[in-house]
């Protein structure tokens, strides 16, 4: 597997998953509202969206490359796996592995993928897109929840932050990215989609734009 060594940015995220703002969680609920059977999260981080699956998914194969966060993740799945309301939940197992070297856990079919603030992060979103593609059965769901591009001044600073230090202080990720024409193009359908921002419109915050959705692999 392709060990990910983001040390600094590991220990950042964590905490910043302990102090997530409100509007963050319930956008983590709505991305997995309405969800059932098999889903594969992949990019797990600290497990964040783990206490947000309905109980109509039975099982969550999580896959997480950076070794701090995988560990977090993966004390939280056996947390919730021994908690009060174990039964009613899904079966929750964490694996090293990225989108480009999924472990043998991956193997589809699933009835869902889902991406949250991982596009962002990927070294080639088109083939991690492909390869949610190929894992899904046909009219499964990728869920997404991402950072997306922007034009006008915003977006001009979001290419400016991209090509400088914004990657290498924040894990790789990219703020410039059309990450909902990418799904499309791999030939996805989507079917409910919302464009949100993470700050009020008038601060300059290249991670403000983002974008939140249901895209289907066609039956
Ligand atoms: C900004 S964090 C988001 C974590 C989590 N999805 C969430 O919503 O809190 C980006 C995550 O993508 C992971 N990642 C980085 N490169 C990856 C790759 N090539 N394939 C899959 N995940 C990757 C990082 O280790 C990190 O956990």
């Amino acid at each position: 597997m392709t060990e990910i060594e983001h040390p600094r940015f590991a220990r950042l995220w964590s905490w910043a998953m302990r102090h997530e703002p409100r509007d963050i969680v319930r956008a983590r609920a709505e991305l997995l509202e309405g969800l059932g059977g098999r889903v594969l999260e992949v990019g797990a981080g600290t497990g964040s969206n783990f206490a947000h699956y309905p109980s109509t998914v039975t099982e969550v194969v999580a896959v997480e490359p950076e070794a701090i966060l995988r560990r977090e993740a993966a004390a939280l799945a056996d947390e919730i796996g021994r908690g009060a309301n174990a039964s009613d939940g899904p079966r929750i197992t964490v694996h090293d592995g990225t989108f480009e070297d999924l472990p043998d856990a991956a193997t589809g079919p699933f009835d869902a993928v889902v991406c949250s603030l991982v596009l962002c992060t990927v070294p080639d979103p088109a083939r991690a897109v492909a390869t949610a593609f190929d894992v899904l059965r046909p009219g499964g769901e990728l869920r997404y929840y991402e950072h997306v591009a922007t034009d006008g001044a915003l977006g001009g600073l979001q290419r400016a932050v991209d090509a400088t230090f914004w990657p290498r202080a924040f894990g790789g990720c990219h703020t410039h990215r059309d990450t909902v024409s990418t799904i499309r193009a791999a030939g996805f359908e989507t079917s409910r989609h919302r464009d949100l921002r993470s700050a009020p419109r008038w601060t300059p915050v290249p991670i403000a734009p983002m974008a939140l959705g249901v895209a289907r692999r066609p039956a």
